[in-house]
């Protein structure tokens, strides 16, 4: 029997040197040492011995068995590091890891809904510096420096001419000092301002801005292009309204709702029981602002409008508090698919 042991013994090291993977070890595990593995039958087999045999025999069974554990113990240890990568070994009947899929970005839905909305309308897309100049930010806007307009988009300052944009209208002007009309441009992207946080207002928000110019453009093309966008991000069934509103870029300049989704027009707590909810400020593009980059006033005109996508993701997803779109709370944002 000791030399049946020795072949045992020869025969598990071959084999314990060629098997890769976890499920060849255990399928060796239970041959050897198992409850009715090879082991255990020669340990049976011992009570055919004489006395003078058994003890030594014994021995050295007792001592094939731990050595034989002791060396699984061993190799389990060794697969396992392949698995992590350390030898380049991959045990490829584990099971795959799951990847779980992101969600996008409310804010940036809303984005890439109205930019392809107004691509639709043939609108080209520009964008441009969240680091902008005075001069391009207030000045070519028809701001001047002690205009009161100024106060109402309290801003960052970097120096004196150089601040963290507080609208996207600056890219109206970048625009129509790089091409002459006819021109029909959106720019998206963040604005800031010194606002204190509360559930309608954060410091940065992002602002979708539309521009064009061209001869015969009037304030009917203007309410035909927001309507148009009304109906497709929120549904066909909204109207639109303008009210007349001020912004210093613009003339007449307007305010423009839309009628609530939730009580149709009717009034409702959503709306404040007005039954208008409000999403932009529009109007025909100043002359001094056209003047101001060279345009004939004679001949062009132009609309303009500037909205805020927080704003128009809040009506259109129902929610109440613009804090959420930045706390980063994954119960929320994976409710966006
Ligand atoms: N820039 C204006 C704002 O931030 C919005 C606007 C854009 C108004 C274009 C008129 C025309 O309030």
């Amino acid at each position: 029997m000791e030399k049946e042991i020795k072949n045992l013994r020869e025969q598990f090291k071959k084999r314990l040197a060629s098997l890769e993977t976890r499920p060849e070890l255990q399928k060796i595990e239970n041959e050897y040492i198992g409850r009715k593995g090879l082991i255990a039958q020669m340990l049976k087999r011992m009570s055919l011995l004489s006395a003078a045999e058994k003890p030594k025999v014994g021995q050295l069974l007792n001592k094939l068995k731990t050595d034989l554990q002791d060396a699984l113990a061993e190799k389990k240890k060794e697969l396992a590091k392949g698995i992590s990568g350390e030898q380049g070994y991959i045990d490829i009947t584990l099971p795959g890891q799951n990847f779980s899929r992101g969600t996008m970005h409310p804010v940036e839905l809303i984005l890439k809904e109205t930019k392809n909305i107004f691509l639709g309308m043939g609108f080209s897309i520009v964008d441009g510096p969240e680091i902008e100049l005075d001069y391009y930010n207030f000045e070519a806007l028809n701001i001047p420096k002690d205009h009161p307009a100024r106060d109402v988009q309290d801003s960052f300052y970097i120096t004196p001419d150089i601040l963290l944009r507080t609208q996207t209208s600056p890219m109206q002007v970048r625009t129509m000092e790089n091409q002459s009309p006819p021109v029909r441009i959106v720019s998206a992207g963040k604005c800031f301002r010194r606002d204190s946080i509360d559930n309608t207002h954060t410091p940065m928000f992002h602002q979708i801005e539309g521009l064009a110019v061209d001869v015969d453009l009037s304030l009917s093309d203007l309410k035909g292009v927001i309507t148009e966008f009304c109906k497709q991000i929120f549904g066909k069934d909204r109207i639109i309204r303008f009210r007349p509103g001020y912004f210093p870029f613009v003339e007449p300049g307007a305010e423009v709702d839309v009628s609530c989704g939730l009580c149709q027009g009717k009034g409702c707590s959503s709306c404040g029981y007005s039954g208008w909810l409000e999403i932009m400020g529009a109007g025909m593009v100043h002359p001094h602002v056209l003047e101001m980059v060279g345009y004939d006033t004679e001949k062009y005109t132009g609309f303009a409008f500037g909205m805020g996508a927080e704003r128009i993701a809040m009506l259109k997803y129902d929610i109440n508090d613009i804090r959420l779109f930045f706390e980063n709370d994954i119960r929320f944002l994976t409710q966006f698919k």
